[in-house]
């Protein structure tokens, strides 16, 4: 087998390092507050929002499920944000993406407060990832998860050639950013990308952020690359598979697994940004 990167594992050691944080912030008198919004009825994000319901709870930190109906105005959501934003109990605010499409997400990420933003989706918080900002704000959950399982696996990133396939808002773009605040090369490539093999075979790094089953084949990367599976796609079957497909059995790669690899990092970072948004408000 290619080696395997156990995101389980870490994001396990990482939530006993939050749980115990909690603990202490909750002594001194601040109960970490998270808010997730879901709009509709979608049976994958029911269960994503489940999940992250139930961390919050492991870990000791206050959540509020706030789940409206698919027919709810942005009008009326941006009312509630509005609230959330002003309650002094709740430290971060979630809303589940995709949303119902009569409510632009757009103006609904701009309507969270930039302080409050756990998705590090607010044009504020973009703007200070992209500059590299010294001073603290909030980042998208799945890249910085993908970060701290690099740092352990592939602690020097300095110069390295690495490639993010797929350009969107809460994986490719982050990503990107991040990878270049930690000197790498990066290169984004998406759908119009020319000679994206040649871009696969040479990559130190590769993140594969595309939606599709088996897109990259292991033994098209360098022998010794790292690539990180962001994928969740269920086939007819009802299989779970990521976005790669490992034909490489004796190789000296590493690969993320899908399930138990950037998914449970993505939660543990999660109630990570909760805990720091707490902090902040309380100083
Ligand atoms: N839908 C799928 N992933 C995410 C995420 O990280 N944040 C939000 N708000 N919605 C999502």
């Amino acid at each position: 087998m290619t080696k395997l990167i156990d995101g389980k594992q870490v994001a396990n050691d990482l939530k006993v390092q939050i749980a115990s944080s909690v603990k202490k912030l909750i002594a001194l008198g601040i109960t970490p507050g998270i808010a997730v919004i879901l709009v509709g009825e979608d049976p994958a994000s029911q269960i994503y929002v489940r999940n992250k319901q139930r961390a919050a709870e492991q870990l000791g930190i206050d959540s509020e499920l706030i789940n409206l109906p698919t027919t709810t105005s942005e009008a009326k959501l941006l009312a509630k944000i509005d609230q959330l934003n002003a309650n002094p109990a709740i430290d971060a605010i979630l809303v589940q993406a995709p949303l119902p499409a009569h409510i632009n997400e757009e103006r609904v990420q701009s309507a969270i407060a930039p302080e409050k933003d756990v998705d590090g989706f607010h044009p504020q918080n973009v703007g200070a990832l992209y500059n590299n900002a010294k001073s603290y704000y909030p980042q998208a959950n799945t890249p910085r998860g993908i970060m701290t399982l690099l740092a352990e696996y592939m602690p020097d990133l300095v110069g390295k050639k690495a490639l993010v396939i797929g350009r969107s808002i809460l994986v490719g773009r982050p990503m990107m950013a991040m990878l270049n605040n930690a000197d790498a090369t990066v290169t984004l490539a998406h759908r119009h990308t020319q000679d994206l093999d040649q871009l696969i075979a040479t990559a130190d790094l590769i993140v594969v952020a595309v939606g599709e089953p088996h897109f990259l084949k292991m033994s098209a990367a360098k022998a010794d690359a790292v690539v990180i599976d962001v994928g969740i796609n269920r086939l007819e079957d009802g299989s779970l598979v990521g976005d790669v497909l490992d034909d490489m059995p004796d190789s000296a790669q590493l690969l993320t697994p899908v399930p138990g690899g950037v998914g449970p990092m993505t939660i543990a970072m999660l109630m990570q940004t909760t805990i720091e948004l707490a902090r902040q408000h309380s100083t």
